[in-house]
């Protein structure tokens, strides 16, 4: 995952003074932030509700519904584990179970800028030559716990772990 900007207020105020206009500003708002810096700081809620006339609860409750929107610094790799029926059937929750004995990595942590997040995902339309995991663009089948090591580690690449 490529790093983002620093948060930057200047820069925040003027994407949201360029979007504000828009019929219904707030999503895209929102979205062009998390584009722009890799997550939406807490310091956003108040600029984004004074230029749209909002309360901070407003924005707050919109910016905490999507999962999609992070509110801390994205970490250096995100892998997405499929975690649905069939990457079961194949062994994912032993992936899983075994990133957390060796690794200490627990699915679905949105950290602080760490090293990695695994966060869960629901098909990836590779069943049948799963465990599969999206990292970067790569599907990636038929993972192992070795391979799935390959992913943790954001100093080795992806293709690393191809099989
Ligand atoms: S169930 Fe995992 S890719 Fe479809």
């Amino acid at each position: 995952m490529p790093r983002s900007a620093s948060w930057d207020p200047d820069r925040a105020r003027t994407l949201i003074a360029e979007l504000s206009p828009l019929e219904g500003p707030l999503l895209p708002i929102l979205h062009t932030l998390q584009e722009a810096f890799g997550y939406v700081d807490a310091a956003a809620i108040p600029l984004i509700a004074d230029a749209l006339n909002l309360s901070q609860a407003e924005v707050f409750g919109t910016l905490s519904f999507y999962d999609d929107f992070r509110d801390a610094p994205p970490p250096r790799r995100l892998v997405k584990l499929c975690r649905a029926e069939a990457c079961q059937a194949l062994g994912c929750e032993d992936l899983v179970d075994g990133l957390a004995r060796s690794q200490g990595i627990a699915p679905d942590v949105h950290g602080d800028g760490t090293a990695v997040e695994v966060h869960s995902v629901y098909c990836l339309g590779n069943c049948a030559l799963g465990p599969s995991a999206l990292v970067d663009d790569t599907l990636i089948g038929r993972l192992d716990a070795d391979r799935l090591a390959v992913l943790c580690d954001p100093d080795r690449k992806v293709s690393e772990a191809l099989p």
